[in-house]
């Protein structure tokens, strides 16, 4: 193993934020100023293209919401960033919580009159989870908003966080003139959309005693800078680098995206704090970045991201090695070698044949169907990376074609659905129904969408009376067929064949766990697999 420079120039992240707190307007400036971008705009402009070249996203752009995750990849100051684009409505947080499993770190984006929001909430928790290190950008400090005190607090308290200002507000809305950055000394003036002036340069200071601030600022506006940072160094610990690696502790940056300001101290904080590619679990072992050979796991497949090739992307975030194309990596769930003839980088306006690539990357595999949500691949290692999520689908219904004579074409495309890991899919047992089994209810919409125009195939829904659904697994295979057997009603089976119970509501759930204990009722299809 030899430590590479090209895996720790890497910084693989993702932004999470309520919808409306200016993620998609904080991506484009990072863009911007990370040089991936020339014009302001075009994260918009690329994502009307995309809509114009596929019509299921009809239903995206309708909505006004970004219902599949994307990659870009810059670089910025000797680092190569790969932004992993998350969608903000929440009926997708599925895929939102898949792409966390392949971020190293996360900014959270909080705007800054709302403060915490349910969605907040939600993605730090999936970030919790896995430890992973979060940036705070305070957003929309050009508009009223609260006290940088109490939405400090608000973090603090509300997601166990510590937390440290990496800059410092002077003023907000009208009366907001610009930070003070704690950590580089410096003074940094905004300059309001529209503005003629250039953006001023951020200006050393030497502390904050420093007599240039009294010329550049009106004198109240010193005075209360000075207080506020002296008492929020009293309040708040100072960065520590290892504390904010392990999850323990947010710095904070805050800013307009708006106005262009705020996001190079962020892309800086990037650089000099985020980490490189962590160390992934597998069921085996660890695996360490800088491991020779390459390992790496699919945690997204998208569909038809170009009309014209009816492939799939899966997009696998790689783990270890330096990857080149043309090699040949082991499937490990199905035994096959796979030969990696034409692996895609994202860049941030294009896709681009990736020649090579290494730990922290993300890369889209094109394929027919073959690779899976959750799949490892390695150089011929039997791995298994853990603790990508699934989750039990919160909402049924059933769903038949238009034209009954197309019921053939409906497997084939749910199947195909399931195993995209857009929706579960169950056929009943005795009636061989369809059951699409979703997280949100505006996915359902997106479905119909998708076999539409993908698979012309018309679909509509019905209601169903079914509860919730659970995976079966059992040491005991005798059991397990009885159990089959005595609830045949209530079987059914999923997009690959594993058995599955639909339950009719919580008690027929809790009845069954308890009076058949050898048996396990699982809400995700992954504990199943492992
Ligand atoms: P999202 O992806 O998190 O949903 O948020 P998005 O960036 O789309 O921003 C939501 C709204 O907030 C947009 O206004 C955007 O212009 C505005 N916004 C983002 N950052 C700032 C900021 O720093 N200051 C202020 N004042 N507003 C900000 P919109 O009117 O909904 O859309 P648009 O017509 O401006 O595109």
């Amino acid at each position: 193993m030899t430590a590479s420079p090209e895996v720790a120039r890497r910084r693989t992240f993702a932004i999470i934020a309520h919808p409306d707190a200016g993620k998609t307007t904080l991506t484009e400036k990072l863009l911007l100023f990370g040089g991936a971008i020339q014009l302001s705009g075009a994260v918009k402009a690329r994502g009307q293209q995309r809509r114009a070249r596929s019509d299921w996203m009809k239903v995206e752009q309708e909505r006004g919401i970004s219902v599949t995750a994307s990659v870009m990849t810059f670089e910025h100051q000797n680092c190569v960033f790969n932004l992993l684009d998350t969608p903000g409505h929440e009926d997708f947080s599925e895929d939102t919580y898949r792409t966390l499993t392949a971020v190293d770190s996360a900014v959270m984006v909080i705007d800054a009159a709302k403060g915490i929001e349910a969605q907040t909430r939600k993605l730090f928790e999936v970030c919790r989870l896995r430890d992973v290190p979060i940036i705070t950008f305070i957003n929309k400090m050009d508009r009223e908003g609260r006290d940088a005190f109490s939405i400090m607090d608000e973090i603090e308290k509300e997601l166990a966080l510590d937390v440290t200002p990496a800059t410092w507000p002077i003023g907000m809305g009208r009366e907001f003139l610009g930070c003070y950055n704690l950590l580089a000394d410096q003074l940094l003036f905004m300059e309001r959309e529209g503005a003629k002036d250039r953006a001023r340069q951020a200006l050393a200071c030497q502390g904050l005693a420093d007599p240039q601030l009294d010329r550049l600022l009106p004198k109240h506006a010193v005075a209360t800078l000075r207080e506020e940072v002296e008492m929020v160094r009293e309040l708040c610990p100072p960065f520590d680098l290892d504390s904010y690696r392990a999850g323990h502790l947010t710095p904070i940056f805050f800013g307009s995206a708006l106005n262009n300001f705020g996001v190079r101290e962020l892309l800086a904080g990037l650089v000099g704090m985020a980490p490189s590619p962590r160390q992934q679990k597998a069921l085996q072992r660890r695996v360490d970045p800088h491991e020779d050979q390459v390992t790496g796991f699919v945690f997204k497949i998208q569909a038809n991201m170009d009309p014209k090739h009816r492939d799939r992307i899966a997009f696998l975030r790689l783990c270890s090695g330096h990857f080149r194309r043309g090699i040949r990596m082991l499937h490990v769930r199905s035994g096959k070698l796979l030969n990696i003839h034409n692996p895609q980088l994202f860049l941030a306006q294009d896709r681009d044949r990736a020649e090579e690539a290494w730990a922290g990357d993300i890369l889209g595999l094109p394929n027919h169907g073959n690779l899976r949500i959750g799949d490892t691949l390695t150089e011929g290692e039997e791995l298994h990376f853990t603790d990508i999520p699934s989750f039990a689908p919160e909402l049924l219904r059933k769903v038949r074609p238009d034209d009954p004579m197309r019921a053939k074409h409906l497997e084939r495309t749910l199947r195909q659905l399931g195993e995209e890991g857009a929706a579960r899919v169950f056929k009943t047992h005795l009636s061989s129904e369809w059951i699409i089994g979703v997280l949100g209810v505006l996915q359902f919409e997106v479905l119909a969408d998708r076999i539409k125009t993908e698979y012309d195939l018309p679909v509509h829904y019905e209601g169903t009376p079914i509860h919730t659904a659970r995976w079966l697994e059992s040491a005991d295979s005798l059991r397990l067929k009885a159990f089959f057997n005595g609830n045949t009603a209530a079987m059914a089976e999923d997009h690959d064949g594993s058995p599955v119970f639909l339950a009719r509501n919580a008690w027929h759930l809790e009845t069954a766990v308890k009076e058949w204990p050898e048996i396990h009722f699982l809400k995700t299809k992954e504990q199943f697999i492992r």
